[in-house]
Parts: structure tokens; sequence; C-alpha cells
């Protein structure tokens, strides 16, 4: 469809719902897709439609009357409870006077368009009987078939209310049946799948640690409808809550076979008061919906990360070298000056000193002290933070730095300072993860503690260019000092606090580079990428399991934000280890200074290699070609948006006699009728091509027949970028 169309008449359509004689419907559109809502004749507001658009607006209103059921109120678009509805609600309070029923009906609705991708159609519902007033929002971002949806609850009652529960969507999908991917995972573990038919009921995925939220499962997950989605053909949904706290995902198959996703905050204790004339806005549920299968539904979704949602997503990032296997705790001023030497004669961007550069009364010489007090240590750093950017800055290399500013070791001055700042129960036995506790960030004098520790640090050091900013710590014990009788609002308060923060950080840094990070991949979500401009999947580099755990992260967040590390774990080759990190964004961590002469000029060419094919991978649209789950290889494929340029990563998986690709890797995205010159590239020197260096082929031909990048046990990790010829 041509595109420009295509905008114009989603936006006339918008801008004009259509109204039948007893219903009012309201179809929100994106460039394929349409979810249609619609009220009944009591004016509740419920879901008709979700699924692709429809070639006629006009049947928009009896998308309903199709599928009529004898419980009409299961499709509710944001099912109250307490009233008429018995299934699981989006929203459920307690009023001022003790009543516990909700019924929500239409009163208006609007859209605003944004520019010509962006519209916001708002949607207000009220109860005819209590004075509280919902709001639901649906973002659309056309051209990805993205959407945002979130709610706003005001309570307009003259006493306190309280909400039960209250989700950020609630969505209807009809199906004959619905295929749930979801995740699990710990330490180095991020990202296991499982995929399960979902049966009658309720199937929950959530989470109650309180911060890095997603440790033992994330929040992202996808449904496809009547069959397993492949890569390029079924229906699929991708979800996820954008939110780095607590939450909570109700799918459930309901008595009449539809599918309803409940997803937002987690409300497990946290009934959230408002007073009179407050309003409480729920965080996003981000979707997108595809019926062209995983790949699309994935190139959709990293489009919208990189224009509308990571920081800087269409910007540059720096290449590093950590020094975290190589030193750990154990370092000084002049093992740290050798490793930017060996930053610099390496050629990236970046030195990122990690844990262990501050405390001195309890200096952080292990993970049992120090957090909380962000003072140099004067021991191992006698001229500071400063001399360090100083001698960087003299190597022509950037400096970063690792803070974990919401934590607190008991071993800490600041724990014996401020013990009103440390989340943990007054009566009981502390108990730590790590060695730590989490600071208070629902209080504000802790909120300003954490911003100061980054302000100064800038302050300090002009020259700082990067941040690593972890978070080891679940949450054991809650309780919050600051907020005293109000401790339901406390899991919620945190992350506000936490993104508070995180805006004023913003406001004065908005583009320096910041890693999300949290011993592993327990921290990713789209909330907190609204102020990061990468996450680190996994403490676990070994790059055999890398392939396993960035191919499932891969579905859902663009490999730009792929923060990965050559480091020394697992037993495969130097050239395996970084042809796997640079599917994303490229970094060492590894003692340079010991690397024998030909590693470190293989290391120096690599990083020249990925400068130069970057672009594609940061930017270009992913292809999954060859799933390392059921075959010996994976083959993942990255295309420009030109197709003139492109990148084939392929990996042996499987060790035994014999494994390797035994058929040739067919290609995606590339345009049919241009010619493409294979060029065979991060070779080890010495290593022979294989055979298609050098050869060339149409596009039609490579995504037809396909190349062979000859994988097998001497050639475990073949790299193949593609070029368009003239001609
Ligand atoms: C976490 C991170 C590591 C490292 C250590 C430092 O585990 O994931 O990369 O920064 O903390 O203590």
């Amino acid at each position: 469809m041509n595109s420009y169309l295509c905008r114009a008449t989603i936006i006339a359509l918008l801008l004009s719902p259509l109204a039948a004689a007893t219903q009012t419907t309201i179809p929100i559109l994106s460039a394929h897709n349409a979810v249609v809502l619609h009220t009944d004749a009591a004016g509740r507001l419920l879901t008709g439609y979700m699924g692709e658009r429809l070639a006629d607006a006009k049947d928009y209103p009896q998308t309903g009357a199709s599928y009529r059921n004898s419980d009409d109120i299961l499709s509710s678009a944001y099912t109250p409870a307490g009233s008429t509805s018995l299934a699981e609600p989006a929203i459920a309070i307690t009023h001022a006077d003790g009543n516990r029923s909700l019924d929500l009906r239409y009163v208006s609705h609007s859209t605003s368009v944004e520019n010509n991708n962006v519209s916001l159609t708002t949607i207000t519902l009220k109860d005819p009987v209590y004075a509280v007033e919902v709001t639901l929002f649906y973002k659309v971002y056309a051209d990805e078939d993205v959407v945002e949806q979130w709610s706003r609850i005001v309570n307009h009652e003259k006493g306190n209310i309280v909400l039960d529960k209250y989700a950020s969507a609630n969505l209807c999908l009809r199906a004959g049946s619905y295929w749930l991917r979801q995740y699990h995972g710990d330490w180095a573990k991020e990202m296991q799948p499982e995929e399960t038919r979902l049966t009658h009921g309720i199937k929950t995925i959530d989470t109650k640690l309180g911060t890095r939220a997603d440790l033992f499962g994330p929040s992202v997950f996808m449904v496809s409808l009547d069959k397993p989605a492949c890569e390029d053909e079924g229906t699929v949904l991708y979800g996820s809550v954008e939110w780095s706290g607590n939450f909570r995902i109700d799918l459930e198959v309901d008595p009449n076979d539809q599918l309803r996703i409940i997803a937002g905050i987690n409300n497990y204790a946290s009934p959230y008061v408002l007073s009179p004339n407050e309003t409480f806005t729920t965080p996003a549920f981000v979707y997108t919906f595809s019926s062209t299968g995983k790949g699309d539904a994935s190139r959709r979704m990293h489009r919208w990360a990189r224009d509308y949602k990571i920081v800087d997503g269409r910007g540059n990032r720096l290449t590093l070298l950590n020094n975290w296997e190589s030193t750990y705790f154990g370092f000084n001023e002049d093992t740290l000056r050798g490793l930017i030497k060996g930053a610099k004669n390496l050629g990236v961007d970046l030195f990122l000193l990690d844990d262990g550069w501050f405390g001195n009364k309890y200096p952080r010489n292990d993970d049992h002290a120090g957090l909380g007090d962000w003072q140099e240590n004067r021991s191992k750093l006698p001229n500071g933070i400063k001399a360090l950017v100083k001698e960087a800055q003299q190597d022509g290399v950037k400096f970063g730095i690792w803070v974990e500013p919401e934590m607190v070791n008991p071993r800490s001055e600041l724990y014996f300072r401020h013990p009103d700042w440390v989340v943990k129960q007054p009566a009981r036995e502390e108990k730590y993860f790590r060695n730590q506790l989490v600071l208070d960030l629902a209080n504000p004098a802790v909120q300003d503690f954490v911003y100061n520790i980054i302000d100064s640090l800038f302050i300090k050091n002009p020259g700082l260019a990067y941040l690593k900013w972890d978070c080891n710590a679940v949450i054991y014990n809650a309780y919050s000092t600051y907020l005293k009788a109000r401790q339901s609002q406390f899991y919620v308060d945190y992350v506000r606090g936490l993104y508070h923060v995180l805006d004023r950080i913003r406001a004065k840094y908005p583009t320096v580079p910041m890693m999300l990070c949290s011993g592993g991949g327990g921290r990713v979500d789209y909330g907190a990428l609204n102020y990061f401009t990468e996450y680190w999947p996994s403490d676990n580099t070994d790059p055999l399991e890398r392939i396993f755990i960035q191919w499932e992260y891969s579905y859902f967040y663009p490999a730009i934000a792929s923060a990965n590390h050559v480091t020394n774990w697992g037993h495969q080759p130097l050239k395996f280890r970084i042809d796997v990190a640079m599917m994303g964004k490229l970094g060492f961590d590894i003692p340079v200074g010991k690397l024998p002469a030909a590693d470190l000029a293989y290391c120096q060419d690599a990083l020249k290699l990925y400068n130069a094919i970057k672009p594609v991978i940061w930017q270009g649209d992913v292809f999954r070609l060859t799933d390392p789950y059921k075959y010996d290889c994976a083959s993942i494929l990255y295309v420009d948006s030109t197709r003139s340029s492109a990148v084939l990563f392929n990996y042996l998986v499987n060790n035994r006699y014999d494994a390797g690709n035994k058929l040739p890797v067919k290609l995606k995205g590339l345009d049919p009728a241009r010619q493409y010159r294979v060029q065979e590239v991060n070779r080890y020197p010495g290593a022979p091509a294989g055979r298609e260096d050098g050869k060339v082929y149409s596009g039609d031909y490579l995504m037809k027949i396909g190349l062979d990048p000859q994988v097998h046990a001497d050639r475990s990790s073949v790299v193949l970028q593609l070029k368009t010829i003239p001609g």
C-alpha cells in the first residue's frame, strides 16, 4: 500500500468515528491492523475485533455482532470488578464508602494526531453511580503496527478510594487456539523459552521481586493464534509491560473461548490509595500484531524501539573495553592505566571502569562492602577518577564508569548514616541478596541522593562518557520508613522514584550512553529503555550460550541495544567469541595486555570490520534464518534498509560428529533483481576462505537457493558480508 495514502486513510478514519444508531464504534487502526471497540446498549465499552484491518471501514460497526455470545461483558475493553462481570478484572476499586463495585460506561472519545505516523485515541469512561473516571489511551504507531496502551484513573469522590487492581490494558483476541511463548531464567540463564497451548482458565506471568523484575521471568511474551507462528508465517501478538518493577500479565481463555490478556503493574501487596481529585496513570503495555509471522513482528518492534523508545535509537554506540573480568575488584591506578593503554591499542572507543573503585572506611574490595559510599577509594585511586579520565583522554579513548546507585551494603557508611533510607522490615532479621540491600527510592531524599551520585560524577569529571547502571539485588522484607502507613504504595512508588531520578538525569544529560545492567539480564524492559541506550543481556558471555540468549532477546529488542562483550567464558575460539559479540554492540572484557600478538592484531582488524558493518547490524532488519534449537547451526542475517548491504552470521551449535549446515542457507529481505558480491569476513589470519568468498549471486538466487557457509567443526563460525554491485 502506498504509505502516504495509507496514513491519510488511517487519520481520516480516526478522526471520523463510525457511529451507528445504538452504538459508537471506535476503530483504532495501524497500517495493517485494527482494534475495534464499540459500545453496547448500556454504554459499556467492548472489544469487537482485534486483527488484520478490513478492506472496507464500513464493516467495523458489525464486527462485534459477528462474535456475539452469551456474555458480552467478557469482551469488556477494560473489565471493571464487582458489578456485572465475573471475569478477571482489569480494574478493581474500593470506594470511599467501602463499596467495592465498579461499572464503567462510555462518555466520549477523541483522537489527536501527533504527526503523520503517530496518533493518540483517548476514551473516557465513568461509573454511573460512583464518581470515578477512567480514560483509556491507545497510542498508535501506524507504520510499525505498534500500539502502546495505558489507562488513567481519577478519583472524584469526596474521600480516598483504593485501587485494588489497575491494569494498563485489557485485550480480547479470538481464535481456535492460543499458543503462548514465555520466558523464564535466572543468573546466566536468561530468556529460556517455553511454548505451550493455553488451556481454559488463567495463566499468569508475573514478578514480585521489586527491582530487577524479570530475573526469573521477563515481561515480554508472544501469543500465536491457531498454531505456533513461524518466522514468516502465522498470526502472532508480541506484548510487554513498560515497567521496571512488579508486573502481572493474565492470559485467560474464557468460557467463550476468547483470549483475554490483562497486563500492567502487579497489584500484589499493592492496593494504591487515591485521595480526592488524585489521578493514577498506569505505565503502557506495548504490543504489535502480525499476520506474517514472528520475524515481521520483531522487525516492527525494533523499528518502533529505535525510533520512539530507546535513547538515541538511531544514534551511535561506543565500542569498549571493560575491566571487570580482567581484574574484578583487584586493581589500582597503574593497573587501570595499563588497561586504558590496552583499550587504545585494541582500537575501542571507550574504557569502562567496573565495580570496586569506591568506599574508604568500608573499601569495595569484594561484594560485601562499600555500596553506598561513592567516593573514590584513596588507596586504589589516589588521584581519583579525574586522573583516569585525563589519562584516557590523552590516549584518545573515552572513559565510562560502573555504578549501582540504588543499593547499599550493610558494611557502608551510608547504612549507618541513614538506616531509614534502607528497605528492610524494622523488626525482622535482614536478608541480603549479594550481600546488599536496596535503598528506598519511594523517599524523595533518597531520590536526591541517587541523582546526586550521578550528577556529581559528571560535574567532577566532565569527560565522563558512559555509565553502566547496575542493580544486583531484589527486594526482600519490603518496607519503607518514609511511606509510614502507606506501605502498599511501596512497589509502585519505588519504580516511580527510579524513573523520577532517571528523568532528572536525562534532562541534564540527554544522550550520554547508559547501559542497563542487573547481574545479567534481570532488568530489561521498555520502561527502562526509555532512559537507556543499551542493556546487558546476561553475565553469561559464553558465546555458545549467548547465541541462544541473544536469539530470544532479538524477537523483542533491536541489536543496537544489546551490549555484547568478548570475554574468556566458554571454550570457543576468539573468532567465534568476537563474531557472536558483533551481533549487537561490541565490547571486550579480556586482559588485552596478555593477548598473543596474533590475537591482538586479529581483534584490531575485527574492530575495523565492525565499524564498517555496524550500521547494518544496528539499523538493519534482522532475519533469523537457521534455528539453533532445531539444527546444528544458527544463522542470523542483518539487511540494511536499502537492501544493498547485508551481513550473515553462522555458527556451529552442536559438537557431534559431522555436525554442520547440510543445506544452503536461504537468505531473506534482499532485492531479487540486484546482484550481490559475497565476501567472507573476520577470518582468523591463515584460515582459508570458504567456497562462497568472492562469488556473485542475484538476490533472487540467494533467496531461493541460498549460499553455503560451510559451517562444521573446522569452521565453527563464519561471517559473510554481502554488497550489491552495479549491473
Ligand atoms: C554484575 C554485573 C557484572 C559486573 C558486576 C560487578 O554482576 O552483571 O557485569 O558489573 O556486577 O560487581
